[in-house]
């Protein structure tokens, strides 16, 4: 595989410094560009950081005296450089919108974290193992846009990574109906740590800004089809989630209640979870799990310290499968919401972008 010079655009903020860390060593892709706000920019990447720096890995050393640049005014200069960008930006959504829109128009491919285009109907979200097939409809999206390379593909929101993915995967053979889900999720999904946030040591928040309205809507695209040139949301299955703010730092768990069309038995459930792979690994994608579903018999697992970092933190830890009284099905699910839920799940987005061929 021919390696990709990247820029980061947000490479200061908590996704963008995971970023960097899945990238710098990264067979593929080579970081050529440090970008972010011009607060930032002019800056070498260890002085715009200052303090920020919240990962528990050092930063790149290679990566501590290159200059930053600022997002907005030197894009010129970051399109030339580079094949594509990771965008993870924290702006206002329209700003979001005209600034990823500007980097395609410039025949620069942005694989994005952030939530702007995600109902942007000729802009897939992805999860790879999931619905690759949604990649199809860049084709309309570069007409409407006018470009040759450039194009927007961005992620889903990082609550839906454990459950959508349980649940998806059994709808083709018993149809899922509907499901309830109640998510507890870390504090760096708030781009937070303890110590940026003292309140949330030995407390729960009970409302997460908008985010149910993501955990319900979302899976209904990435669920939907592509049809002339647009994705068309499903209409079913009908999704309702509460979602809380719980003190741990890192990963999402998920309660899960959900009837089927067909009720499988806990053992058919339990099988197409074992089996299941999907493009990412039959292409054997850099940071593809082996094992993407993986169930757990202990009454006390997925436990968030002990599996959230699974396969690189790019695992799906599911367990307590049982009957419910009032749908077919309960059960938890786990996944680490800054690796799998951001920075790590647009890598591998990226790398199926780069084996399918779009970044050339
Ligand atoms: N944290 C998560 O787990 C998570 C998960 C999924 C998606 N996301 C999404 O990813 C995005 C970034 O989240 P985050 O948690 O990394 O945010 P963050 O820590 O607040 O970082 C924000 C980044 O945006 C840059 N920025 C702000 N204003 C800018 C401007 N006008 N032009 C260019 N860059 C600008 C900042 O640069 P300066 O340092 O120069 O200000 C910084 O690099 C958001 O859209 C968020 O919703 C986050």
């Amino acid at each position: 595989m021919k390696k990709y010079n990247v820029g980061i655009i947000g490479a200061t903020g908590m996704v963008g410094q995971r970023f960097t860390l899945l990238l710098h060593d990264h067979p593929w892709f080579n970081i050529a560009v440090l970008a972010a706000s011009g607060r930032s920019a002019g800056k070498t990447y260890k002085e715009a950081i200052g303090a920020r720096w919240a990962m528990k890995d050092k930063m790149p050393a290679e990566l501590e005296n290159m200059i930053v640049l600022d997002a907005e005014n030197d894009i010129d200069e970051i399109v030339s450089k580079v094949d594509f960008v990771f965008c993870a930006v924290n702006m206002k959504k329209d700003e979001i919108r005209a600034l990823e829109e500007k980097y395609a128009k410039k025949e620069c491919p942005v694989v994005s974290n952030n939530s702007a285009h995600r109902f942007t109907e000729d802009v897939p979200m992805i999860i790879p193992e999931i619905n690759p097939e949604h990649l199809e409809v860049i084709a309309a999206q570069k007409k409407r846009l006018g470009t040759k390379k450039g194009f927007i593909a961005v992620k889903s929101n990082c609550s839906i990574q454990g459950y959508l993915p349980a649940l998806k995967v059994l709808d083709e053979k018993y149809g899922v109906n509907k499901a309830l889900v109640c998510t507890y999720q870390a504090i760096s999904g708030a781009g937070k740590t303890f110590e940026r946030w003292p309140e949330m040591i030995d407390n729960v928040i009970p409302f997460i800004g908008g985010e149910e309205e993501k955990s319900e809507k979302e899976p209904l695209k990435i669920w939907g089809k592509v049809k002339d040139g647009k994705i068309v949301l499903a209409e079913k299955p009908s999704f309702t989630a509460q979602c809380i703010r719980v003190p741990v730092s890192d990963g999402h768990l998920a309660a899960v209640f959900v009837s089927f069309d067909r009720k499988p038995t806990k053992e058919e459930i339990k099988e197409i979870w074992k089996n299941y792979s999907g493009v990412p690994q039959e292409l054997s994608l850099p940071h593809a799990p082996k094992q993407y579903l993986n169930y757990y018999e202990e009454d006390d697992m997925p436990q968030v310290k002990l599996c959230r970092d699974l396969e690189g933190g790019m695992a799906v830890t599911i367990g307590r499968l049982r009957e419910d009284t009032q749908y077919d099905y309960k059960f938890v699910c786990l996944a680490h919401n800054t690796l799998r839920g951001a920075a790590g799940g647009a890598v591998l987005l990226a790398e199926l972008l780069a084996a399918k061929g779009y970044f050339d």
